[in-house]
Parts: C-alpha cells; structure tokens; sequence
C-alpha cells in the first residue's frame, strides 16, 4: 500500500522537540526524511536526560521515529557543496536552529530559493517579526508568552505551565500542516515557499478561548462560568480559572474512592445541560430537576461550587472507573484522571497504534506514542529512530556518491 507522503523528500535539520514533532509526522504519513546532525554531537536531546549508560535517550527516539540520519558539517566547505545537493534533491527543509542561524551557515532564503525553486522551506521560531524576534524559545518560555500560563492555574495560585508540550509538539503540529499545505499549492503554482510557526502564535492559538473570555470580561466585568464568580471581584485580564471549564458546559474535577492515598483518583465532571435531569436522579436531588434555582444553565451559575461539591459526595462513593461506567450510561460526559501508567497499559491504546512498543538496537524495547491521526489508506508502522550518521554512506550514495568521494569528504571532516 502507497503512503500518503510517498516520493515527498524532508531535508530535516530539526533538533529537540518541536521541529522533530514535524517531521515525524510526515515520516508517519510516507515521507523520506533525511535528519542532518553535527559529526559526532547530534541533537544535543541523544544524549539528554539518558537512562540508559551510551544509548540514544528516550527524548531522542520518541521524536525520531522513521527517519533517516546523515552526518554533515554545513559549515565545511565540502559540507556546503552537499548540502547545495540536498537542498537540489529535496522537497521540503525544515529548521528550528536559533533565529539567523540559516543565514549564518550561508544559507538565507533568497539562496535555498535560487538553488531549488520548488523548495518549501519551514522554520519553527519563538516568535514572530516584532520586539523578540531573535530570541531563543524553549517550551515553557512558548506557554509564558502564549497566554497559557496566565490563564492556567488555581484561582490565587502562581501562573502555571502545563505537561502537554504545547509550545513545542503543538507549534510542531501547526508546521506540519503549513508544510503539506504548501506541497498542496506548490501542485498548482510549481513554486515554493516559507512557512513559519510562531511558538507564541501557536500557544495563543490553542488558547483561543481565553481571548474570547478576556474580550466577554471587558464588556460584561464578569465571566459567570468561572470559580470567581459570584464571590470575587474580576480584575482587567482573564483570571486562572483551577480545573473549572469556564466555557458553556460547567466541569470540575470531582474526588473519587479512594483519593485520600491515590493522587488520581478523580474524575472530570461535565454538568451538560441535556442530562441535567439524569445527573440529578443519580445523585439523589430530584428536586434540583424543577427548582428554580437548579433548574436552567443560568441558574446554576452562581451556585456551581455547591453543586460540584453535592455531586462529588456521589463520586467520592465510586471509583473513577465505576463512576464513568454508571455516567456514560445516561450519556453524561467525563473523563478518569489517567494516570500515565494506566496509559501505558491500557490495551486499546495499543491496539490502535497509539501507544506502541518499538526495539532499538542499543536500548532494547521501549513504549512510544505512535501516529494520534489515523489515515484509512496509508497507516502508520513506527520503525526505530536511526543512530546517528546511520544513513550517510545510504543517501549520499542514493545522491550519485562514489566511494572514493565519501573517503574525501571524511578526510575533509565534512560528514
Ligand atoms: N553543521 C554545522 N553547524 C551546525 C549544524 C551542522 N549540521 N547543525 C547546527 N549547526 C549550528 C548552527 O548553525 C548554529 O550555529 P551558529 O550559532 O554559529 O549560528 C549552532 O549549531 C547551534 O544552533 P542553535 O539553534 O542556536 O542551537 P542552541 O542549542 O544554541 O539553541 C534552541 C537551541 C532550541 C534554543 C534554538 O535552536 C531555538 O531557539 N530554536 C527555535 C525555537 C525552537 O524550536 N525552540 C524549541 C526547541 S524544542
């Protein structure tokens, strides 16, 4: 079976997590990626937080399923003279070196651009054109300036970043969707071009709700969905709003048998409107059904806290799995607080192929989290990340590399 990105050739000189998100995801869909690294040094995250003594790191090799890697000094001269090749030879380059370091190898836009016209260049920066610019980003810098951490946390507790990486996999996501869309017009124009994610721009993306709420908090003084209300006065900005949902169906995270020594034994509680009647029933307030106070979505706003606090007496009698049994039988939405080792052993995960287990010849076998979209006509094995240099004799050969040429550019340090 052909792959959706079949024939699609990825110059990846991506390193950590966000560029390396990118193009995993495009090796996942068919694509040829060939990661370029420094002779001897490589991503610097092979060799970050190790454990196991002289094997790539689980950072490494989560990130750098399918791909091929080449070793190649792009600042030796005959470094330079294969890199003008690749970029010859290649479809797409993606980047996210430190802003200006393309420019620095000697390699800006303008020059790629001349040397392949049909090349789509794709760089994940911290920011933007504007006053930082030229900053390096790292993820949690990313959820700062995006406008997660401000509005993340308990309602008078410190900002707070959250585990989803959401500034690096999440701009790397946006990329890719930016580079497979200019593969798309490049079909109908021949030409190529730049494409830009800003870690900031794609944090404040996924943060979308939160300028809603900020804009609905200078017209109306107030945001009735969160804990605040009625109780606290709002201030100029989008306060944290804890675990509530803050947005049209009230959620709170609920305690559950068992939470005096189990730290996820909890469950999300979604108070939806349409199965108002059937939460009521379940948790014994049948009255709650008409009264006036109960009754509509707006007139539970100013008492959400007693609410939550009735029904967590309920779930504090079940555990979160018997709680989202008896709840999804009357098509109430929740959620078990997972705990990443019950991820890591729940069945159905791996038989969809969205966590997998992948052998590697140095560290042995070890859990990954395989392709999260699913293509019913090119799916996705996960092969292991390549060690590095794996490929370089492979693709340059591929390229009409001789032997005797490989020999000279190891004597010139150049591979
Ligand atoms: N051959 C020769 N030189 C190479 C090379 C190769 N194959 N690959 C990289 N280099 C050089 C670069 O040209 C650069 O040189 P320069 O500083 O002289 O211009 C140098 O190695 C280091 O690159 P840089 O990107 O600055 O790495 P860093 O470790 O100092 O910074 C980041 C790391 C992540 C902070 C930075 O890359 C960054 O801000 N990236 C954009 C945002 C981003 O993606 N952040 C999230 C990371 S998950």
């Amino acid at each position: 079976m052909t792959k959706a990105l079949e024939g699609v050739r990825i110059l990846d000189f991506t390193h950590v997590q966000s560029g390396p998100t990118c193009t995993q995801l495009l090796a996942w869909f068919g694509a040829d990626v060939i990661k370029v690294e420094k002779a001897g040094e490589g991503d610097a995250t092979r060799g970050q937080l190790r454990d196991v003594e002289g094997a790539d790191s689980l950072y490494f090799t989560m990130l750098n399923h399918n791909k091929r890697s080449i070793t190649l000094d792009t600042k030796n001269p005959k470094g330079k003279e294969v890199l003008v090749k690749l970029i010859k030879e290649c479809d797409v380059m993606v980047e996210n070196f430190a802003p200006g370091a393309l420019d620095r190898m000697g390699f800006p836009w303008e020059k790629i651009q001349e040397i392949n016209p049909r090349i789509i260049l794709a760089s994940v920066k911290g920011f933007g054109p504007g006053p930082y610019v030229d900053c390096k980003v790292y993820e949690n810098v990313a959820q700062c300036t995006g406008g997660a951490a401000s509005t993340t946390g308990d309602p008078d507790g410190l900002p707070m970043v959250t585990g989803a990486q959401i500034g690096d996999s999440g701009t790397g996501l946006h990329l890719a969707l930016g580079i497979v869309t200019a593969l798309y017009q490049r079909e109908k124009t021949g030409r190529g071009q730049k494409v830009l994610a800003a870690m900031q721009d794609a944090v404040l993306n996924l943060c979308r709700v939160k300028l809603r709420d900020q804009q609905r908090l200078e017209r109306t003084g107030e945001l009735r969905e969160y804990p605040q209300y009625p109780d606290i006065e709002f201030g100029e900005a989008v306060p944290r709003a804890g675990n509530a949902s803050g947005g049209g169906q009230p959620g709170s995270i609920l305690k559950c048998k068992g939470w005096q020594k189990d730290p996820n034994a909890y469950i999300y509680f979604i108070t939806q409107g349409a199965v108002w009647p059937a939460i009521c029933k379940i948790i014994g307030e049948e009255d709650w059904i008409t009264n006036p106070h109960f009754a509509t979505p707006q007139a539970r706003l100013p008492h959400l806290k007693m609410i939550f606090a009735r029904i967590e007496e309920w779930t504090k009698t079940k555990t979160k799995f018997e709680a989202m049994d008896i709840l999804n039988e009357f098509d109430i939405p929740c959620g078990p607080i997972l705990s990443m080792k019950e991820i890591a052993e729940d069945q159905s995960l791996r038989d969809t192929g969205t966590i997998v287990e992948v052998d590697h010849p140095v560290r042995g076998k070890y859990l990954s989290v395989g392709n999260p979209i699913k293509l019913s006509d090119s799916p996705t094995e996960v092969t292991r990340s390549p060690l590095l240099g794996e490929h370089t004799d492979e693709v340059l050969r591929q390229m009409g590399y001789s032997s005797a040429q490989l020999e000279e550019l190891r004597a010139a340090k150049a591979i």
